[in-house]
């Protein structure tokens, strides 16, 4: 046994066959030990909303029972809350939990991207828009590593559907790859150092994400400066080597040693080499450095009260207040109910709640309330119960007619239904996806026959993934309660009853109809390919570009106050971030929050670009008449496209429009600013259009000066073209070279071959 601890141990002190079993599991959860060197195994586990310990010895699919933890809300609610603060927070307590329990990552959070609503694993994401899911990601990681515990920022990267994951290619341009796909991930890396990041099943553009080493070493590494450790998600490794060459830490879960011989057997033949395999076996012992230096900063037992307290309160924040009608001339409205009201509470989910979505997140929740419960709790009026409909595949269409029967008598009796619908838990899963947006046709018969005779009827959705609502103008007030965890029942009766102002706002759209969404026609793919052809225009961006009609906008969702919004501000910092300022006030007569979004764009800019798009938000807690100046900062770098001719981002000078928004289509104030562009030279060659030469830096005046004088020479009045024909556009998209093939041998030509190499090469000239 060696004296030293493993915090003294490098790789110099290892074989190369203990170098490889570091680079792999010892088991589902475990890393490998060093027993002779001191060195320990260490755990990681599920994650994100929640700590998934199984018990010892768990079963070989990591599926069964785990030790109790407390189920916070789902990515999908949390981040409708769009609050740092209390995302930070909720990000603390998992850390408490994980550093209890002795575990050294919780596998969390998840940052892919809402491609389309079919995804079975919506409920895990944050958002269909990068900057969201950068934002809230940091926060969460900062908030778990505050506890000494380390995070997986996950799925990296473009793993945007569950049918076919292990194989599919996401088939995406270099664009929507960095705008959209990758730069949330981008921003947590920078902002929040996650201990390790998780590379994906999938491959992209047809490599593998695990054996990428474009995606994992030079833009996690090299680019955005990761220095922590790439684990595979569980199973994605197709070939060890190649993965380890590629930037691939540490595979998981155990390979049983027989990946790990490849490893030995490359370096042996030396098809690798030995300083790849010392890279991710000193990054495995820096991550149980980390560990031993974290482990035991906190100390049990759980505080499961107050934990569950906290649940509550981050519930009742993700519950989105989709409308809310107002009747009569006093203009009155359903919710807040009043606690005195007779209430017909109807649908499964009232009783049974769904708090969280099916596959490796499935917390064992510490307890859990339902919403009857909790209303029931809260109520001083009578409280009845139908259970309306059944969840079960079993149930026979006789049932059915009962249940909705037995609801309708209910809701007579009520002063006013609050119907429980959602999506049955097996339609919504890791591993697969949905076929459709609907919910189950017995519930829309539903809601037709409780609105027949009861008008004043609030509508509370349990999905994770957006549904559509046929009969969203039919109802006055629905709320989108989402997957909420273990305390979802609570929160949802403070919200119903006005304890809780609710204030979440949807960080997707919700559509129409599932034929209007973006991959409507590319998802998901076939042969193992998914072509990302809506490119950029992913979520609000689609429906905002082609004018579309949607249920509910991106960053829609009501309060039980109003706001008010003042004239804007905007101007640029020193740094080159640009501040927007504006006062908000609570023109209302009870406190709340309101989510302030600010959108940015460029009109005639040179690339393409979405109508608006997200690049900061705030949430504002304010007092009944109280103003407050809020100010809002859009990083520089949010502001930059992705240059596919230079392969990097730039960002374009002008004049940027801001827009201030309580959603993506309610805009409340606007102002704009002049930015400047970064410094971009574009290197020419002789397949450059005349307008982008004309348009250069340095060569750019002469060649306006030389076909400024061939113009003139031209004699107008012998052309044959037709008055009006735009001859200078026509020339611009002529590629320089053949321009002067044209005047090859012509003695007079303003334009001659060696005068393009010339200026081609004056302008590629090193600047000095
Ligand atoms: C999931 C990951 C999870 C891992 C371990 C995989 O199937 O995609 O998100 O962390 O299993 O359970």
């Amino acid at each position: 046994m060696s004296a030293k601890r493993a915090v003294d141990v490098t790789v110099t002190d290892l074989t190369l066959e203990e170098k490889a079993s570091l680079t792999s599991g010892a088991s589902f959860w475990h890393t490998t030990p060093i027993e002779r060197l001191g060195i320990p195994s260490i755990m990681v586990t599920d994650g994100p909303h929640g700590l998934r310990k199984q018990r010892d010895g768990g079963d070989h699919l990591g599926l069964g029972d785990s030790v109790p933890a407390t189920c916070f809300p789902p990515a999908v609610a949390l981040g409708s809350s769009w609050d740092v603060d209390l995302i930070h927070r909720v990000g603390e307590a998992l850390g408490t939990e994980t550093s209890i329990e002795d575990v050294a990552v919780l596998l969390g959070p998840g940052l892919n991207i809402k491609r389309s609503p079919l995804c079975g694993r919506n409920f895990e994401y944050f958002s269909e828009d990068p900057v969201i899911s950068g934002v809230l990601g940091a926060a969460i990681v900062k908030g778990i590593q505050s506890k000494g515990v380390g995070t997986s920022l996950k799925h990296f990267a473009a793993n945007n559907q569950e049918d076919d994951r292990m194989r599919v290619s996401s088939d995406v341009d270099a664009r929507p790859l960095r705008e959209i796909y990758l730069r949330g991930f981008q921003r947590v890396v920078q902002e929040a150092q996650p201990w390790t990041v998780m590379c994906s099943y999938n491959r992209i553009n047809g490599v593998y994400a695990s054996e990428d080493p474009w995606l994992l070493t030079r833009v996690l590494r090299d680019e955005w400066g990761f220095d922590g450790l790439v684990v595979s998600d569980w199973g994605a490794v197709n070939e060890r080597v190649p993965s380890i060459a590629a930037g691939m830490d540490l595979e998981m879960p155990s390979s049983n040693g027989i990946t790990d011989a490849q490893i030995v057997a490359a370096v042996k033949d030396g098809s690798v080499d030995e300083s790849v395999v010392d890279t991710a076996a000193g990054r495995v012992l820096d991550l149980v450095r980390k560990y031993q230096a974290g482990a035991g900063s906190v100390e049990g037992p759980l505080d499961v009260d107050a934990h569950h307290a906290l649940a509550r309160e981050a519930a009742g924040r993700g519950i989105v207040l989709l409308k809310n009608d107002t009747r009569g001339p006093e203009g009155s409205t359903v919710l807040p109910l009043s606690k005195n009201a007779r209430i017909a509470v109807i649908g499964e989910f009232a009783d049974k709640p769904r708090y969280q979505g099916a596959g490796s997140s499935m917390i064992n929740p510490t307890r859990l309330d339902s919403a009857l419960d909790e209303i029931r709790a809260l109520a001083s009026g009578e409280v009845a119960y139908a259970q309306g409909f059944s969840n079960s595949v079993t149930v026979s269409a006789d049932e059915t007619a009962e249940l909705r029967d037995a609801a309708v008598v209910a809701a007579s009796a009520a002063e006013v239904a609050v119907l429980f619908l959602g999506l049955p838990a097996r339609l919504e899963s890791e591993g697969y996806d949905r076929d459709d947006i609907d919910l189950p046709a017995e519930q829309l018969a539903l809601v037709d026959a409780v609105l027949e005779v009861k008008p004043d009827t609030v509508v509370v959705l349990s999905n994770g993934g957006v549904v559509a609502l046929p009969f969203a103008d039919r109802v006055p007030a629905i709320l989108e309660a989402w997957l909420l965890g273990q305390a979802g029942g609570g929160a949802t009766a403070d919200v119903l009853f006005g304890d809780v102002n609710p204030s979440a706002k949807l960080t997707e759209t919700m559509p129409l109809r599932l034929e209007d969404t973006p991959a409507f026609l590319d998802f998901p793919g076939e042969f193992s390919h998914t072509r990302y052809g809506e490119g950029l225009f992913v979520g609000y961006r689609w429906y905002d570009a082609r004018r579309m009609e949607v249920a509910f906008p991106f960053g829609h969702g009501r309060s039980y106050t109003t706001f008010g919004y003042g004239d804007a501000s905007a101007e640029v910092a020193g740094d080159g971030s640009v501040s927007v300022t504006l006062a908000l006030t609570n023109t209302g007569d009870r406190a709340g929050r309101e989510v302030v979004q600010v959108y940015t764009s460029l009109p005639g800019g040179l690339v393409q670009r979405p109508l608006r798009e997200l690049k900061a938000f705030a949430s504002v807690a304010l007092e009944p008449g109280e103003t407050r100046t809020v100010t809002l900062v859009v990083h520089r770098e949010d502001l930059a496209y992705w240059d596919v001719r230079v392969d990097r981002w730039v960002v374009e000078g002008g004049s940027y429009a801001i827009e201030i928004g309580a959603s993506s289509r309610d805009i409340r104030a606007t102002a704009e600013v002049e930015l400047e562009g970064d410094a971009l030279r574009v290197p020419l060659s002789r397949s450059s259009s005349l307008a982008e030469v004309m348009a250069h830096p340095v060569v750019g005046g002469m060649v306006q000066a030389a076909i400024a004088q061939m113009m003139g020479e031209m004699d107008s009045a012998a052309s044959i073209m037709p008055e009006g024909v735009d001859m200078s556009r026509m020339m611009a998209s002529f590629p320089i070279g053949r321009a002067g093939m044209f005047a090859a041998g012509d003695p007079n030509a303003s334009i001659t071959p060696e005068l393009i190499e010339g200026l081609i090469a004056m302008a590629n000239a090193p600047q000095g």
